[in-house]
């Protein structure tokens, strides 16, 4: 048996959705996170500092007795966000940072931005009091090839806005290429990118190969095998730039095993121990806790967590539960499609 202690972690990109989802899957991140940014991509999105307030009192009262987890909540950018409404939000504390989903990249981004130039204001008040913007980094452009939009994002939108405003805060959210790594080790330190569990498993032959595994399609898209290696080498590099947003994007089984299938790898559950698996197939088990509990709170200028997360791995393969049974349906659980002999150990 081998053991790993580490500071409790948070999870900096999440979606925890709304009603029975939100009550069958909030469980399974707050058994071992303290905190996460959750993502404010419901139906009708969650726009305004009120409607922020409102989603995190319904995310408080679905936690199951006794569980300490606190949901750092997000504003969805729209063309008619109001820089005073945002300015207000962050100086209350409800707010930590503002969600860019270019209109058409993702889940529910119809109300995302069209035109950056229509929230240029938001973001200069966003620079102003410090308050980071979190970019879904994808171009919607129908003649970009969906394996390539995150590279013309980071050239077209990303280093051109960070230009014309140097001093805004950025998150660069689940990147999945070499191009993204690339450009967060060479920004500044007002910007960081986060890293998913699943994008440091799967590369588009696991979605595609032998039949399509609609489990493991999420946004972005994996890609080449060659850009997974290169987040596995950002991830345990101990660089604070990159940290752990695992994305966990739950969807019922209805709407993910569908002709029209929905984005989203559901990893909320096994992420802490599959990323104890790879991170010690690399040899970097002692830079797990950087990753998932360090980077993370020092970019966003929060204090670290109290408690710890005890990681175990023993002889014979831990058994994941399949799927997690909600109200609105069955949700599947990541599979990442070999044996796992870490786990949580309460
Ligand atoms: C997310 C969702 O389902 O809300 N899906 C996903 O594949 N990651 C949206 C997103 O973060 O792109
Ligand atoms: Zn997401």
């Amino acid at each position: 048996m081998q053991e790993i202690v580490i500071r409790r972690p948070d999870d900096w990109h999440l979606h925890l959705r709304d009603g029975a989802v939100l009550k069958g899957v909030l469980p399974e991140t707050a058994r071992h996170f303290a905190r996460a940014i959750v993502m404010p991509n419901l139906v009708p999105p969650v726009v305004t500092a009120a409607q922020a307030g409102a989603y995190r009192d319904r995310i408080l009262a679905a936690l199951p007795e006794g569980a300490t987890f606190e949901p750092l909540m997000t504003l969805y950018l729209t063309e008619g966000t109001e820089p005073a409404d945002v300015a207000a939000a962050a100086a209350s504390g409800l707010v930590k940072a503002v969600k860019l989903y270019p209109a058409g990249a993702t889940t529910n981004s119809q109300s995302g931005v069209r035109d950056l130039d229509r929230v240029m204001p938001v973001l200069e008040t966003m620079a102003e009091i410090g308050l980071p913007l979190c970019t879904h980094g994808e171009v919607t452009t129908p003649e970009v090839d969906i394996f390539d939009r995150e590279a013309v994002f980071i050239d077209t939108v990303l280093d051109p806005l960070r230009r014309r405003l140097p001093s805004l805060r950025v998150v660069m959210e689940h990147i999945t290429t070499e191009q993204g790594v690339a450009y967060a080790a060479e920004a500044g330190e007002g910007l960081a990118a986060t890293i998913t569990t699943h994008h440091l498993i799967l590369n588009r032959n696991n979605i595609l190969v032998g039949g399509i595994k609609p489990h493991y399609y999420c946004l972005p898209v994996a890609k080449r095998e060659h850009h997974r290696l290169a987040l596995r080498r950002a991830a345990t590099s101990g660089n604070p730039r990159y940290f752990l947003g695992t994305d966990s994007a739950p969807h019922v089984d209805a709407l993910k095993e569908h002709a029209c299938g929905c984005a989203g790898c559901f990893t909320a559950t096994n992420t802490m121990a599959l990323l104890a698996h790879v991170f010690e197939e690399d040899g970097a088990l002692d830079r797990l806790e950087g990753f998932a509990s360090l980077h993370g709170p020092a970019f966003y200028g929060l204090p670290l967590n109290d408690g710890t997360l005890r990681l175990v791995k023993r002889d014979q393969p831990h058994a994941f539960p399949e799927k997690i049974f909600t109200e609105a349906g069955p949700i599947t659980v990541f599979n990442p499609g070999f044996p796992v002999h870490w786990h949580v150990e309460a």
